[in-house]
């Protein structure tokens, strides 16, 4: 698979406010749009097909939406993990199911997985990072199976017993996927590598890329990133092979030291760059934004909200500053990283969904995901149910795969 990469990139980035950004897209697409047209400016708005192309899918609001299903539900997709499987744990509520992502100006697609599965037939896809990577590609996976049936292959590649790998492979369409486990996505040393406690520290090196995915990626057609939760805990930084900073984590981690982030990102991004045969489309998933109200995650905090927050709500938001800062830094290393690629042919793209994640309180599994800790059931603010608000990121990631395959000279 070969693409050509110029000119791949005509969407704006998120600006570095991405609250405000939803009142200026407001003001733009009320008061400036009809103005535009009439001025008529044929490079912006020459035809439907490039309108679509400049719109900003990732700018938008919930909307109220009626579809007579859900995609999935816990009886149609055997696959959803219990952590996920609100409504198996007696979710009682369905308003958080019928909303959809509606950005300013455009449509964004329902997906639709035959679609999907063409475009992926005989290729590769692997999701990078932590258990956010894990949500979406399980979202993916009951988004995929009303399709074609996806088995669970795990023990080709690694012993079944091993929960945080996980291979699937679609036998009608000759299509693997797999979650590379690597929440920190360089390498880690030190105590609770894997396990859910957090209180052991880890020594990060971030100079060196995990070797979980980097040395696995190379014929991968699809990367998708998605990592960040794990930077909240106990981290002592290293850089050859100096200690060059570190954090103790804590509660409410507005002091979070960010430079382990930001370097781990820029690592792996190089290591992307770097590896000689790859040819694959590399997608960032932006950092997810968790809720915990009444407290933080361990002094009985939780997210019983059931229905989004109103624009009023979301200025009050407790994690707002500190998703704002992981994302601003997300945002600038991938546009460093992009202008690289670009000029190597290779295809870097965005998944921005931490403004429309802000704002969906209720869409967490909260008390209804069976997970526990030290035998105390957790109450989960950070991850999504399933189904629910994540499918939108795989209809955001849907969308951009094609417009990168469309607009690419060399078909995939
Ligand atoms: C699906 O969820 C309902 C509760 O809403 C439950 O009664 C049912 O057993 C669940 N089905 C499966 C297959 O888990
Ligand atoms: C999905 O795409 C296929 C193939 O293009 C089409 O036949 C089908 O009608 C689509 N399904 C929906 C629900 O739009
Ligand atoms: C399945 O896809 C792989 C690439 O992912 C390719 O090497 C192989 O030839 C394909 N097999 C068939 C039967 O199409
Ligand atoms: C949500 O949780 C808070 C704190 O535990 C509680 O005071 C409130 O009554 C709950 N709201 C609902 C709708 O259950």
């Amino acid at each position: 698979m070969k693409f050509d990469a110029k000119e791949i990139f005509s969407c704006k980035y998120l600006s570095k406010n991405i609250f405000q950004l939803p009142i200026i897209l407001f003001v733009a697409t009320v008061v400036l749009f009809p103005l535009i047209r009439i001025i008529n400016k044929p490079h912006l708005y020459g035809s439907i097909e490039e309108e679509t192309r400049e719109c900003n899918i990732f700018f938008g609001h919930w909307a109220t939406y009626h579809p007579k299903e859900p995609y999935y539900n816990n009886e149609t997709c055997p696959h959803i993990i219990d952590q996920f499987n609100c409504i198996k744990f007696g979710r009682p509520d369905r308003e958080f199911l019928k909303l959809r992502w509606k950005p300013y100006g455009c449509e964004l697609p329902l997906f639709n997985a035959t679609e999907f599965l063409r475009l992926v037939q005989g290729k590769s896809m692997a999701f990078v990072g932590d258990s956010m990577a894990r949500n979406q590609m399980d979202s993916l996976i009951c988004l995929l199976n009303t399709a074609g049936r996806l088995e669970d292959v795990t023990e080709r590649y690694t012993s079944k017993a091993d929960v945080f790998f996980r291979w699937w492979f679609s036998p009608g369409y000759n299509f693997t996927l797999t979650i590379l486990w690597s929440p920190f996505l360089v390498k880690v040393t030190g105590a609770d590598q894997r396990g859910r406690s957090f209180d052991g520290s880890m020594n990060l090196y971030l100079d060196d890329p995990n070797d979980a995915w980097a040395s696995k990626i190379e014929d991968f057609d699809f990367l998708i990133f998605s990592t960040g939760q794990w930077f909240y805990r106990p981290l002592t930084f290293y850089e050859n092979g100096h200690i060059v900073g570190g954090q103790q984590g804590g509660k409410f981690m507005k002091d979070l030291n960010l430079y382990g982030y930001k370097k781990a990102f820029q690592t792996s991004f190089k290591t992307i760059m770097n590896l000689k045969s790859f040819k694959g489309l590399t997608f960032l998933v932006t950092q997810s934004a968790k809720h915990f109200e009444h407290g933080e995650y361990n002094e009985g905090g939780n997210c019983n909200r059931t229905r989004p927050f109103t624009k009023e709500e979301r200025q009050g938001y407790n994690y707002g500053e500190l998703l704002e800062a992981m994302h601003d830094i997300q945002v600038d290393e991938f546009r460093e990283a992009e202008k690289e690629a670009r000029k190597k042919g290779l295809h870097f793209d965005l998944i921005d969904i931490s403004d429309a994640t802000s704002m969906r309180p209720d869409a967490h599994p909260d008390q209804y995901g069976l997970i526990y800790n030290k035998n105390v059931k957790v109450i989960d603010c950070v991850h999504w149910c399933l189904p629910g608000a994540i499918d939108t990121w795989n209809e955001f990631l849907f969308y951009k795969m094609k417009q990168a395959i469309h607009k690419t000279s060399t078909s995939i």
